[in-house]
């Protein structure tokens, strides 16, 4: 008989956004005549800008021609995205080099492969709340995780306690749920903390396109050290509409150098692109044309009028729950508003109130970690229609 990894038996019973989907289709099959508004999982429903399209079909047609055909391709990416993406950042004045860029089908899956490149005995540092993916594949992997509190006092933006020592630490900003963003000094602070114990920060930046303010850092790599103590994960999800084509991707700096218990060095982009040369075949050639157009000019331009579609919601959702009176935080720099559930209520009681009462879906703050027990988040990337239709019936609540 296999021996099965028993750590699974440490998870929630579903991943959260599972257990969310199968309330709303139980609702959904027992009341077939509601209009149910989905506000909970952050998937985007504008369509992907035509520029992007176009480099799509290039892709396709590319396949149809003995010349043009491209069977695997490199496991990191192909050079013209990598390029791309190297660009891109330089733009927002970051340096980075194009083996650094290592593309995937999204940050979902590099946050949760990354554990593979660490030790069982590490001290993880997780905020509570965030984005449950960090959580639930430490568990799987038997894992111990030390939480850090975000809450209203801190504006959810904990900062590191000088006298707890961490060996990985979780960073989301703009964060997932909350939409918190660090500014410049703040992670300063953190990347400080990393250097002096010697520690990796895992900093996921998918929803950087959402920063407006143009002071706040929108890369870990714009802050002095970063580059040795730092992997970045991004994401064409939000930015670009890709939460059904899939591609994002990693910047493992070349600086990352560690020592073995023996004292030989190890190199975390070295030993990155060994797992995903094992395990990974790359991301399809038609998707990378597609991505690699996202970093056009006119590309990006397409994109831009999506992510400004989307903050548009989100300043409806706030000014709804301005209107109301209710404690929110997010929804600026950020597609996602999170807010204190009204009259005391605990968040899956919320959620399910909300559910029955006005058919409006939202994702409840447990599902992000304890401090989110009170808390409800909603995304901005509904339609303008029913974003709009699912605050009017907010508004007529209570
Ligand atoms: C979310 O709703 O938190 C995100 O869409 C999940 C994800 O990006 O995987």
């Amino acid at each position: 008989m296999p021996k099965l990894n028993e750590n699974y038996l440490n998870l929630k019973q579903n991943y959260l956004f599972s257990e969310v989907g199968h309330r709303v289709t139980a609702y959904s099959q027992a009341n077939p005549d509601k209009k149910i508004i989905r506000l909970g999982i952050g998937d985007v429903t504008r369509p992907i800008g035509e520029n992007v399209i176009h480099a799509l079909h290039e892709g396709v047609d590319a396949q149809a021609s003995s010349e043009t055909f491209k069977g695997y391709g490199p496991e990191q990416g192909y050079d013209f995205l990598r390029n791309a993406i190297v660009d891109y950042y330089a733009e927002n004045g970051v340096d980075i080099e194009a083996d650094e860029v290592f593309v995937s089908d999204g940050a979902k899956s590099d946050t949760g492969n990354i554990t593979d490149l660490f030790a069982q005995d590490n001290v993880i540092l997780i905020p509570d709340p965030v984005y449950p993916v960090y959580v639930d594949t430490n568990v799987m992997n038997g894992r111990n995780i030390t939480y850090i509190n975000a809450n209203a006092e801190n504006n959810f933006l904990p900062m590191p306690d000088q006298n707890v020592h961490a060996d990985i630490i979780y960073i989301c900003s703009p964060n997932n749920p909350t939409g918190a963003a660090y500014n410049h000094a703040q992670l300063q602070e953190w990347v400080d903390y990393a250097l002096a114990n010697n520690a990796i920060i895992l900093y996921d930046s998918a929803y950087e396109c959402f920063i407006t303010d143009k002071s706040l850092p929108r890369s870990i790599f714009a802050i002095d050290g970063a580059r040795k103590c730092a992997i970045e994960f991004c994401s064409l999800s939000k930015t670009a509409g890709f939460t059904g084509t899939r591609c994002g991707y990693t910047i493992v700096p070349k600086d990352l150098k560690f020592a073995s218990e023996s004292g030989s060095e190890m190199s975390l982009n070295a030993m990155w692109n060994r797992r995903q040369t094992t395990k990974f075949n790359g991301v399809s050639y038609i998707v990378q044309k597609g991505a690699a157009a996202v970093f056009s000019e006119e590309g990006m331009r397409q994109c831009k009028e999506n992510i400004a579609y989307y903050q548009e919601n989100a300043r409806i959702i706030a000014a709804c729950l301005d209107k109301k009176g209710i404690r929110y935080f997010g929804g600026v720099n950020s597609p996602y508003i999170w807010f204190e559930c009204p009259k005391g209520m605990e968040s899956w009681e919320f959620f399910d109130y909300l559910l029955e009462q006005i058919q409006v879906v939202g994702t409840p703050g447990a599902g992000f970690g304890n401090n989110g027990k009170y808390f409800f988040r909603l995304t901005a990337f509904g339609s303008r229609e029913n974003t709009i239709e699912a605050m009017e019936r907010f508004d007529r609540l209570f």
